[in-house]
C-alpha cells in the first residue's frame, strides 16, 4: 500500500528509556524488587526471584549454570551489566555475537544476554535444533521499534513505484525486526552492523546507484558521509507522512534515503559535552559510537562499533585520556579494565539503555532454573519463511564484505 498521512507513534520502549537514568547512586545490582520502582513493562516471574541479593544471585547462577554444562552457551552483548557478563561465554557487538551464534552447533540452548532483534538473528543462524532464549522477553531496542513492518512495506511500495524495480537497493541495521530483514534479503539487499556499515554501503553501491537504510538515520548518515555521499543527496523518510515527505523528483534526485529512527541512548551525546571534556583534558581523545548524531561524530576523534571502542582503548598508551560516547554499562568496563589510563563517559548522567538493562540477573537464574526442570521460557524463534529470506541478507553480511 502506498504511505498515506499515519498518525505518528512513539514506541513505548522510547518512552521508557529514560527509566533508570540517575545523577547520585552506582548500577549496582538491587534485588528486582527494588528495581521494579523504575517505571518500565517488566517480565513478571515467580515472587522468590524477587529479593534475592547481588551475591546470591550470582551464587545461584554459577550452580545452575555447571549443572547445565555444555547444553548452554551464553552469549553477553557489550552493554549488559557486569554482573551478567561474568557469565557470559562470549561478549561482543552485534556482528560477534551473532558470528558466535552461528558457531555453536553443539550447544542446545543459546541464552542470549542482549535484546529481542539480536535473539531472532541467533535463532536465524543457529542450526534447527538449538533453541534461542532471550531471559527478560520486554528487552526489547527502542530504535528497532521506530520501524514497524508495516510501515516499512509501505515504504518499500512507495520507492519500487517511484524509482522502479533494481532503482534501489535496500540495507538494514541489525537493530531491526526479522521481517525486516527478509525484506532485503528477497528485493536484492543486505544487513549491516556498525562494524561493517561503511563496507556494506560499499557493497549496495556497487550494485545500484541508489540506497535505504533502515532505521537508524545517524548510522546511514555518518556512514554515508564516510563514502562521499553529498549530505544533500540523503533523505530522511518519516513513515509518518506520503512519500516520505517528499516528490517523487527529490526521490530520484536523492543518493540515499534514511528510515527516520535513532538510539534514544547514543543521541543524548552533544558537540557541547565533547566541548566541556576538552576544556577539562586539552589532550583528551574523544571517541564515540556512529548512532550519535553527525554533528557529535564529527566533532570527536574517532567513531566505531562497541568492538572497535574497547580496542581502541584497551590498545592505547598508559596515561592517555578518553571521553566515550556510548552505554554506560560499558564505559564503566572499559575503565575498571584499562585502570592506568583515564576514562569518562562524555554524558554525566548515568542512563543505561533501558532495554538492555532489564536483563537483571533474577532473569537469568530463573531462565536456567527452568531449563534445569526441562521448561523452556521465552524461546525467540522466526517463522521459517522469514528466516529463509532473513539469512539471504544476513550471509551477503558474512560472506560477501
Ligand atoms: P554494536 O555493538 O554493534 O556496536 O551496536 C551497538 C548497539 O547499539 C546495539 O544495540
Ligand atoms: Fe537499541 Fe540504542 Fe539500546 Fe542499542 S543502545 S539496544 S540501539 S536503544
Amino acid at each position: 500500500m502506498p504511505t498515506t498521512e499515519k498518525i505518528p507513534y512513539i514506541p513505548l520502549t522510547e518512552v521508557e528509556q529514560s527509566a533508570f537514568c540517575r545523577t547520585d547512586e552506582s548500577l549496582d545490582v538491587k534485588p528486582l524488587a527494588e528495581e521494579f520502582a523504575a517505571v518500565v513493562s517488566w517480565q513478571s516471574i515467580p515472587g522468590e526471584y524477587h529479593y534475592l541479593g547481588g551475591e546470591e544471585l550470582t551464587r545461584r547462577i554459577r550452580e545452575a549454570r555447571n549443572a547445565l554444562g555444555t547444553r548452554l552457551v551464553i552469549l553477553g552483548h557489550h552493554y549488559q551489566r557486569d554482573e551478567i557478563i561474568q557469565f557470559a561465554d562470549f561478549r561482543g557487538d552485534s556482528l560477534k555475537l551473532s558470528q558466535q551464534a552461528a558457531a555453536q552447533p553443539d550447544a542446545e540452548f543459546i541464552v542470549f544476554c542482549g535484546v529481542h532483534f539480536m535473539a531472532e538473528t541467533a535463532d536465524i543462524l543457529s542450526a534447527p535444533h538449538q533453541k534461542v532464549i532471550l531471559p527478560n522477553i520486554t528487552a526489547g531496542c527502542s530504535m528497532s521499534d521506530m520501524a514497524r513492518t508495516d510501515d516499512v512495506l509501505d515504504c518499500w511500495d512507495d520507492l519500487t513505484n517511484v524509482l522502479g524495480e533494481g532503482g534501489i537497493i535496500p540495507i538494514t541495521y541489525m537493530n531491526s525486526t526479522a521481517a525486516i530483514k527478509a525484506l532485503c534479503g528477497r528485493n536484492g539487499g543486505i544487513v549491516c552492523t556498525s562494524s561493517n556499515a561503511p563496507a556494506v554501503m560499499k557493497w549496495a553501491y556497487e550494485r545500484g546507484e541508489r540506497i535505504v537504510f533502515f532505521p537508524d538515520q545517524h548510522l546511514g548518515r555518518n556512514t554515508g558521509l564516510k563514502l562521499g555521499v553529498p549530505l544533500e543527496k540523503m533523505l530522511v523518510w518519516n513513515p509518518f507522512k506520503p512519500l516520505g515527505g517528499h516528490t517523487a523528483e527529490e526521490l530520484q534526485r536523492s543518493k540515499a534515503i534514511l528510515w527516520q529512527g535513532h538510539c534514544s541512548v547514543h543521541t543524548r551525546f552533544s558537540v557541547a559535552q565533547i566541548n566541556k571534556a576538552r576544556a577539562a583534558y586539552p589532550d583528551i581523545n574523544v571517541i564515540v559510537h556512529p548512532e550519535c548524531v553527525m554533528e557529535t561524530g564529527q566533532a570527536a576523534d574517532f567513531d566505531g562499533s562497541t568492538e572497535f571502542i574497547i580496542k581502541k582503548i584497551n590498545e592505547a598508551p598508559a596515561g592517555s585520556k578518553w571521553a566515550v560516547g556510548t552505554e554506560i554499562s560499558l564505559v564503566n568496563r572499559i575503565a575498571q579494565e584499562n585502570p592506568d589510563k583515564l576514562v569518562f563517559c562524555l554524558d554525566s548522567v548515568v542512563c543505561p539503555c533501558s532495554t538492555m538493562y532489564r536483563t537483571h540477573p533474577a532473569y537469568l537464574l530463573w531462565t536456567m532454573d527452568c531449563l534445569l526442570r526441562g521448561e523452556v521460557t521465552n524461546q525467540i524463534t522466526v517463522d521459517e519463511e522469514t528466516a529463509r529470506y532473513a539469512r539471504i541478507a544476513l550471509d551477503r553480511m558474512l560472506n560477501e564484505v
